[in-house]
């Protein structure tokens, strides 16, 4: 049996699509859950009450701030893919726990590395490595594997250490270890609290009537948005290949939030009219006039990445991968999911 996977982060976005994934490729998949005072398996429920992978799909407490339960687990569970998912991923909030985001979203990856090395050093790894690592050097989009990074957070600090440390145990121990650099991917199980899913519900709430408008940070950032399902596939593939690299995946295509806005309008049928600039700029029904969209600054993080734009053509020609959602429809797939769920 050598399709056997371990996930760190299996309760999050990617850990949830990663998990069906490789189910419906016949793994094994075992994830690590840190224990919570409340439920926070839901975007993995659906699999963890299905009877008929009881034998298949496998969940364990863990923490990746703890070496002695990764140690244990990868003893245990000898996996031969491990996915390493788990981190504190969200950007802004890394300014407000900076420490922590360098422990859990940095120096854990070494513990989990150690744990693979000394108790099943065959085993291929990847790490969930981050186009928030090149940050803002003016003039180098779009960005490749061969871009210089230049992170511009606690959590693109933090990251830069794990990738690092990832081709570190390559070269040092000829260990099977990959950074997938991947740009950012939304879908409809995208964390409430990133800007995509924020502006999805908000434009549902508004339109069921449980929200008056929506009030975001930096409306001119440029993000390259790809779709999470796409992505983990991307993941997979890296590890299938006969000698260990590292992978940007995008979608070569950049928007900016307030694009995205205005995307996520259009899908209710509601054009969005932008007047004022700066902290006062305004988005407003442009048949009504009702105020919909303003800037308050305390979204507005320290210091921004402003240019996200990635060249996936290493990606395309090696692992003959290819993202198959484009923008219009992810913003259309997560409008509707949040529509729906409010029905
Ligand atoms: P996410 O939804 O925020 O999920 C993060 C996962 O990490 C959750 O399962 C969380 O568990 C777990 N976690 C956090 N701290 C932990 C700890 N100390 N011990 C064990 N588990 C811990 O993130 P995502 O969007 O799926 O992203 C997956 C990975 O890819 C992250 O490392 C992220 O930084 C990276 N990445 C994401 C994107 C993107 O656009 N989505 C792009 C590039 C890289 P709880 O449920 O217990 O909180
Ligand atoms: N979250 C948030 N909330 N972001 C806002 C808001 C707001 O109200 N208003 C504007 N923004 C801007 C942010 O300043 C940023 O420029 C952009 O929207 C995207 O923010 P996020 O959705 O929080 O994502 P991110 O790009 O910072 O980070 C995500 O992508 C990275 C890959 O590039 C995360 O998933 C990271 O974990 C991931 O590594």
């Amino acid at each position: 049996m050598s399709k056997i996977a371990l996930i760190t982060g299996i309760t999050g976005q990617d850990g949830s699509y990663l998990s069906e994934f490789l189910l419906s490729k016949g793994y094994e998949v075992h994830g690590i859950v840190r224990r919570h005072s409340t439920s926070c398996t839901q975007r993995i429920d659906h699999l963890i009450d299905d009877t008929s992978i009881k034998d298949q799909f496998f969940i364990h407490y863990g923490d990746l701030t703890d070496s002695c339960s990764l140690a244990n687990l990868v003893k245990e569970i000898k996996p031969y893919e491990v996915y390493n998912l788990a981190a504190q991923s969200h950007v802004g909030v890394s300014f407000e726990v900076p420490e922590y985001t360098a422990e859990a979203t940095g120096v854990s990856t070494i513990k989990l590395l150690e744990a693979i090395r000394q108790n099943k050093s065959d085993c291929k790894f990847y790490q969930a490595s981050t186009s928030e690592l090149f940050g803002g050097i003016p003039g180098t989009a779009p960005q490749s594997e061969k871009t210089p990074f230049y992170p511009k957070s606690p959590y693109g600090a933090a990251k830069l250490y794990s990738y690092w440390i990832t081709v570190n145990y390559r070269e040092a121990y000829n260990m099977f270890a990959c950074n997938g650099i991947l740009f950012n991917h939304e879908s409809p199980r995208r964390g409430e609290e990133f800007v995509t899913r924020k502006i999805t519900i908000a434009v549902a709430k508004i339109m069921s009537g449980k929200q008056e408008k929506l009030s975001l940070g930096n409306l001119n950032a440029k993000r390259d948005w790809g779709f999470a399902g796409d992505y983990v596939e991307g993941m997979w593939l890296m590890l299938q290949q006969d000698k260990p690299d590292d992978y940007v995946l995008a979608t070569n295509e950049t928007h900016t939030v307030r694009e995205f806005v205005d995307a996520a309008f259009e899908e209710v049928g509601i054009t969005i009219e932008w007047r004022g600039t700066g902290v006062k700029e305004k988005g407003y029904d442009s048949k009504t006039g009702r105020l919909l969209v303003d800037v308050n600054p305390k979204y507005f993080r320290p210091a921004e990445v402003e240019l996200l734009l990635g060249d996936p053509a290493k990606a395309e020609r090696h692992l003959d991968w290819k993202r198959k959602v484009g923008f219009r429809e992810l913003v259309k797939m997560m409008v509707k999911s949040d529509m729906d769920s409010l029905e």
